[in-house]
């Protein structure tokens, strides 16, 4: 029985290795097989890293997926790391590729603009979102996006209206939850993210035309990761069609602002009025539609899975429960006696609460590093990293490096007390330069919300789950738990 099972989970990873190596051979432009040959400058020094290519075509890609699907995906760049040291070279999906375990060439790799590397991602996802995505473009347009939203995103304004929101949204999800069946909390927190997100980007409140978005949504997010073939029939072209129907959505949400008139008048309510406001020309109906719907891609599923992953370890780690509960509690109590609804400021300013999202995103590593390709021959570090070829800066391996982090694979939100994390070099979970993940305020606040209401309010034993790596990760089961109301006040 054990056996069948392990023969078939190797057919598994087997064939999605291939599946991957296809798609991303397929992708692969006539100048890969130019870089391949691409050659050092005769002038450097620098030489390429140690490691190898593997084998032809698939390079080093199965074993990479074999370990990415293990509990310990990190066992890939581990062996290698004590082999050829911290960076080193590879081939997976498709590309010879470098990969950096190192902090300070992660960084220089973060830091550097389009002239030495721009973003690489496969190319099913390049295709459903299109050329002028925020993820894809580079230069001058990428800064100014990048600059408008994350100044929204950090604005008083709307981190008030997040917190209304998200209060009502947990409100609602929680009156709900019942103590004779298991909740999910992980479809619990996506329902109550997406709402938030989709609040923030346009402005669209709970109702049928949400409902239709998050379905098309989700018909949208299944041809991220698929077979790179836009016919009729494959999954590709629903995606695409999906997407075409949430733009139509968009278009609508532009054009009656428009129609209002009153868009330059007005303090922006969602990242949609931000960009219409800019009188720039370069910012297009079409390309402000296409973008909103670019933007749920980073921002669906990562601020639910760090809500969930928190859960996780809190459940796991009853000493820190007891603390984040005491700290959350005592903020109630306070609030209560003063009369006063809670702000966003005073989820931001319990301490712990934030060291336990801090935690949670080290041992998490929800997003587990960035591929960019190189533009020109690169040194860093006395590496070489030839044009055309990938980088891979993976944080998960600086994130759970011993060398950095005391016990690493521990949960230990004490760890992070005074410290001031903004320029930690070793932690990047929302990367760094001028690709900084512009809704990491976003994340933080809608966690905090959502951990303050859900100690103050409940006791609860978690089921048995674990966390999947890969493609994302995830809870295997969606971490069912029993709840209980509190009645005590602690
Ligand atoms: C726990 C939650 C989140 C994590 C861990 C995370 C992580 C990241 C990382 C690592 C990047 C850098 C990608 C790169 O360098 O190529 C990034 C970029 C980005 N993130 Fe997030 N993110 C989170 C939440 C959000 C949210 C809520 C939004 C809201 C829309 C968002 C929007 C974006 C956008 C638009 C970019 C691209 C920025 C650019 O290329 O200029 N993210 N995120």
């Amino acid at each position: 029985m054990m056996e069948n099972m392990i023969s078939s989970l190797w057919i598994i990873v087997l064939v999605t290795a291939i599946v991957f190596c296809i798609i991303f051979l397929c992708s692969k432009s006539k100048s890969k097989h130019s870089s391949l040959r691409s050659t050092p400058s005769s002038k450097t020094s620098c030489q390429l890293p140690l490691g190898t290519l593997g084998w032809p075509f698939v390079g080093e890609t199965i074993e990479f997926i074999s370990c990415a699907c293990s509990d310990r995906p990190e066992s890939f760049m581990d062996r290698r790391r004590r082999m050829y040291g911290k960076v080193f070279k590879s081939h997976i999906f498709g590309t010879p590729t470098i990969v950096s375990t190192d902090a300070e060439v992660s960084r220089f790799v973060l830091q550097s603009d389009a002239k030495a590397f721009v973003p690489f991602y496969p190319k099913s996802l390049t295709e459903l979102m299109g050329k002028s995505s925020i993820l894809l473009i580079n230069g001058s347009l990428q800064r100014k996006i990048h600059g408008l939203v994350g100044s929204f995103f950090k604005s008083p304004h709307l981190k008030n209206q997040i917190t209304r929101d998200m209060q009502s949204y947990v409100q609602q999800s929680m009156d709900k939850w019942r103590d004779d069946q298991p909740i999910f909390i992980q479809d619990e927190t996506k329902n109550i993210a997406f709402q938030v997100l989709v609040k923030a980007l346009i402005s669209l409140n709970p109702g049928e035309e949400m409902k239709i978005l998050k379905k098309l949504f989700q018909e949208f997010i299944l041809g991220l990761m698929s077979f790179p073939v836009k016919v009729p029939g494959s999954q590709l072209y629903r995606s695409l069609q999906a997407k075409k129907g949430m733009v139509k959505i968009v278009h609508k949400i532009i054009q009656s602002k428009r129609n209002s008139g009153m868009i330059s008048s007005t303090v922006p309510k969602d990242v949609v009025d931000v960009l219409l406001k800019d009188a720039s020309e370069l910012l297009t109906d079409d390309l402000i539609a296409d973008n909103m719907i670019d933007m749920m891609i980073p921002g669906e599923d990562s601020v639910p899975v760090l809500m969930t992953l928190a859960i996780k370890y809190l459940s796991d780690y009853p000493a820190a429960l007891h603390q984040l509960t005491g700290e959350n509690m005592k903020l109630k109590r306070l609030k209560a006696q003063n009369g006063k609804p809670l702000v966003w400021s005073d989820y931001l300013s319990l301490p712990f609460t934030q060291s336990v999202i801090t935690e949670t995103l080290r041992m998490g590593n929800i997003i587990i590093g960035v591929m960019r390709k190189a533009m020109k021959n690169v040194e860093i570090k006395g590496y070489l990293i030839p044009k055309g070829w990938c980088v891979f800066a993976y944080f998960r391996s600086v994130h759970l490096d011993e060398n950095h982090y005391d016990w690493p694979y521990q949960f230990n939100p004490w760890r992070w007390q005074n410290k001031d994390i903004s320029s930690s070099y070793n932690f990047t979970p929302f990367g760094g330069g001028q690709r900084l993940c512009p809704g990491l305020d976003l994340a933080r606040l809608e966690t905090a919300i959502f951990l303050h209401h859900f100690v103050t309010n409940f006791r609860w034993v978690a089921k048995d789950d674990t966390i999947v790596h890969f493609p994302t990760v995830r809870m295997k089961k969606r971490m069912p738990i029993w709840v209980k109301r509190r009645e005590d006040s602690w």
